[in-house]
């Protein structure tokens, strides 16, 4: 009898004897099902956001399970002030480069602003494009109540949603950057916000910025796991925008950012001392020149 692989048998890691989101090179890729898997079993995962092809391939060897390609690439790698000015075509190239640069992770692609608002129909339109052309397992959109019925189609579709609900950056000018969900009737809109996405099939949601207990209720409430930032430890994933966790962004980074490198002076002095060494002529040297 022919052995199944394990891309049939479904188990993530399983080159490496490992079960769990976390960790390991495996034989395929992440999906939704595993995910699923991961809240039964209570165990947490990482999320990071990604937006070129190099990055997320470091990412993808160092274990983590789901890469986001998050318009937050507007602001970290496009050089826009906020997400809002973010195109389909651009979240579609981005999205393409991380899936070329990976082959384990689960790959969102978000849709950016004014690429599903309108409805149903168009959002289907857009995520067809990231899943055909880019090749993403999953999209993201933001709203609760709001986008539930985008997400119903979505799902119906055969395409996967990650929800986005509490501070959803898309919406910047009508609501600023504060805190969600304060405050008893933020807070029960919340709980039904989450409620919605996940009613509408949503596999996942990302809370942002929402008072700790808060995102511990919800994260009690549902049965699809949460993916928290600036939201707390009680959530079941933790994301964050990978130039603000390896200090690659400049200025101010919010409080919840916890930065675990500092790439922008390591690249600083790096680059000032290749100047410094062409400036001087001690580079190149005999053993940098071809003859
Ligand atoms: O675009 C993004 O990076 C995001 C995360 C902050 C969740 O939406």
């Amino acid at each position: 009898m022919t052995q199944l692989s394990a891309a049939q048998t479904g188990t993530p890691g399983s080159s490496s004897g490992g079960k769990t989101l976390y960790g390991g090179k495996g034989t395929r890729r992440i999906t939704v099902r595993d995910i699923a898997l991961a809240k039964e079993r209570g165990e947490k995962w990482p999320m990071l956001t990604a937006y070129d092809a190099m990055t997320a391939s470091v990412f993808d060897e160092a274990g983590i399970p789901v890469m986001l390609v998050g318009d937050s690439a507007g602001n970290c790698h496009l050089g826009y002030d906020t997400t809002v000015p973010v195109t389909l075509d651009e979240m579609t190239m981005l999205a393409a480069a991380v899936v070329r640069g990976t082959s384990r992770a689960l790959i969102v692609g978000d849709l950016p602003f004014g690429s599903y608002q309108e409805g149903p129909v168009q959002a289907l339109r857009s995520a067809t494009r990231l899943v055909k052309e880019a090749g993403v397992g999953a999209v993201k959109l933001e709203g609760g109540e709001r986008s539930h019925r985008q997400i119903e189609l979505l799902v119906e579709s055969g395409i996967p949603v990650m929800a986005h609900i509490g501070l959803t950056p898309q919406s910047v000018n009508a609501m600023g950057y504060r805190v969600q969900g304060r405050g008893e009737e933020a807070a029960q809109q919340l709980l039904r916000d989450a409620k919605a996405v996940q009613d509408a099939g949503a596999f996942a949601v990302v809370l942002e910025l929402v008072p700790a207990e808060l995102a511990a209720e919800v994260t009690r409430t549902l049965h699809i796991p949460t993916v928290g930032i600036g939201a707390g430890p009680e959530t079941d994933a933790q994301v964050l925008v990978w130039t603000d966790m390896l200090g690659l962004t400049g200025g101010r980074v919010p409080k919840f950012v916890k930065q675990y490198a500092n790439l922008r002076d390591v690249m600083t002095g790096a680059a000032k001392a290749f100047a410094e060494d062409v400036v001087a002529g001690s580079f190149p040297q005999e053993e940098h020149s071809v003859h």
